[in-house]
């Protein structure tokens, strides 16, 4: 056979490879508001940097007449490109092939390209768009999944791995993305469950939507699986790049650092008035992270969810930071169960991928109620101070007011080795609010009291005085110290610039055992 011929053969084979399920399945997936899986790689990755590979591979089924219908690709792209110049690892779904479902062969590429980025220490990008296991394959199938979900595992830590879902997800298939450090979901187009509404009704009798049950908004305010509803694919997909652009390559990297016009010795007048002279008037954290940080620019992660924290990116000095705050404006910035698990998995991300942590302290306590109480707000808090007490990055935390209790512990204070705590003039800081304090503590003197309510009010005015201020907590070191609000930029670049070089260590395990 002549060369040209046979490169004929092979342009003939990419062609086929390129049409996926073919031009009508295409055009059904364009109507439903979707990009192909090719066109969501281009659209990702810097352009003509897409390195394809195994593009000509077919499932091995022979039931079924599967051995009929074998398409090039079988149901997912996979390779590696670059976006901002750095190598990542990327597959997409194919649900124009058998709808994207997972056999067995499939199931390989995509291990075989998490094989690579571990080797080479590279993100891995999934985009998820699939009927979940290809029913046909049976149990080839299910190991297949079993082979990705244990790559997740022990990637985890290592290399960033981000899930994108523009499709159906369903079933066991969920546990992929579940096992990835970051979900971006669109909205009224994926979906996400273990059981779908019919079973759901035949088992329960309860009646749900699709959309109800695990659409983008479902996961990203109800049930904190999700951590990005976007508009579109496209939106999605610059996700992906924005938060890639605050993480190394992997777990022995830095983040990298981008250049910035703002100065670094920047103060903010602003911030001097931002704190509510009344303690419980709430106001928005966010404008404090924002006044702080290079070009006022913070990326907010799940922002839908548990708004009594916040968690995002931002920079300061270029560097990639990582913000874990108290929200006065929502619940008065009590931390509860989700809040706490909330927190603790961001916490737990950004130590393993050496992304300093920068903690804004407001917190009046832990949420009473006995719902809480009895959803375990005592496991799920102890995730928030194990997540801070074993992170070794730099820790540097600024009580903006109210440090009460157990949630002073837990909010990467001195103790559990935060390197640098600062405090506004307005912090607070004692085991309960004064009102709860002198309840307790002068009880009989207030009930002996001809006045017992004027007597309370002096009480908590005392007890105000001297406890509801930073400066014990300066006298005993607890504090380095106390700053004024407007200068909070500069200080937190002089902390990281000093702390560039840290180290520490736990002492060596296997793992802990973070209470789950
Ligand atoms: C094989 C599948 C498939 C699957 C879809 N297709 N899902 N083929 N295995 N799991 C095929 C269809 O036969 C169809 O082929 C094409 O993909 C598109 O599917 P449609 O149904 O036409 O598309 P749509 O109407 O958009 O509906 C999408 C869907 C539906 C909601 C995802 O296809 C569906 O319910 N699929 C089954 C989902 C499911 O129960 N999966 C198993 C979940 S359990 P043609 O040739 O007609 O284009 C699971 C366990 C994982 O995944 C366990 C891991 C441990």
């Amino acid at each position: 056979m002549s060369v040209e011929k046979k490169l004929d053969g092979l342009k003939e084979k990419e062609h086929l490879a390129d049409l996926g399920g073919g031009k009508e399945r295409i055009e059904k997936q364009h109507k439903a508001g979707k990009l192909t899986a090719r066109e969501r790689i281009n659209f990702l990755l810097d352009e003509g940097s897409f390195e394809e590979m195994d593009k000509l591979v077919v499932h091995q089924s022979r039931d079924f007449g599967m051995d009929k219908k074998r398409i090039y690709g079988d149901g997912v792209v996979s390779g590696y490109g670059r976006i901002d110049g750095r190598t990542v690892y990327v597959f997409a779904q194919d649900f124009t092939v058998f709808g994207g479902s997972l056999s067995g062969a499939n199931a390989a590429k995509i291990v075989k390209i998490m094989d690579l980025a571990m080797k080479v220490g590279a993100p891995v990008i999934g985009l998820n768009d699939s009927g979940g296991a290809r029913i046909q394959e049976g149990v080839a199938s299910l190991g297949g999944y079993a082979d990705i979900f244990l790559r997740n595992v022990l990637a985890s830590g290592v290399i960033p791995q981000i899930s994108a879902v523009v499709g159906p997800c369903a079933g066991g298939a969920v546990y992929s993305p579940a096992m990835t450090d970051f979900i971006i979901m669109t909205k009224e187009i994926s979906n996400m469950f273990i059981t779908g509404p019919e079973v759901i009704k035949a088992v329960t009798h309860e009646e749900v939507t699709m959309e109800e049950l695990g659409g983008a908004e479902t996961h990203n305010a109800l049930s904190g699986v999700a951590h990005f509803a976007a508009e579109n694919e496209e939106e999605a997909l610059s996700l992906i790049k924005e938060l890639l652009s605050f993480m190394p390559n992997n777990n022995l990297e830095d983040p990298p650092l981008r250049e910035t016009s703002d100065p670094l010795d920047r103060v903010s007048e602003e911030l001097n008035r931002l704190i509510p002279e009344d303690p419980n008037q709430p106001y928005d954290m966010r404008k404090i992270i924002r006044e702080v940080l290079d070009e006022n620019y913070f990326f907010e992660v799940q922002a839908d969810y548990a708004k009594n924290i916040v968690i995002g990116f931002g920079r300061l000095g270029g560097k990639p930071v990582a913000i874990v705050a108290n929200q006065p404006d929502h619940l008065a910035g009590a931390l509860d169960i989700n809040s706490s698990d909330k927190g603790a998995r961001f916490v737990r991300f950004c130590d393993a991928f050496n992304i300093p942590l920068i903690t804004f302290e407001d917190v009046p306590g832990f949420l009473p109620g006995v719902a809480q109480e009895h959803g375990g707000i005592i496991r799920h808090g102890a995730k928030l101070l194990y997540a801070f007490s074993e992170a070794t990055v730099p820790k540097i935390t600024v009580i903006t007011r109210k440090a009460y209790g157990g949630a002073y512990c837990v909010m990467a204070s001195k103790h559990i080795r935060a390197d640098i705590n600062y405090a506004y003039p307005s912090a607070e800081i004692a085991v309960m609010g004064p009102e709860g304090a002198v309840n307790i503590v002068y009880k009989r003197e207030i009930d002996k009291a001809k006045e017992s309510e004027k007597a309370r009010e002096a009480k908590i005015d005392e007890f105000r005085e001297k406890f509801a201020n930073p400066y014990i907590a300066c006298e005993k070191g607890y504090l380095d110290e106390v700053i004024e609000p407007k200068f909070t930029r500069p200080k937190l670049i002089a902390a990281l610039q000093m702390l560039e070089n840290k180290t520490d260590k736990n002492p060596p395990k296997k793992h802990g055992n973070i209470p789950l």
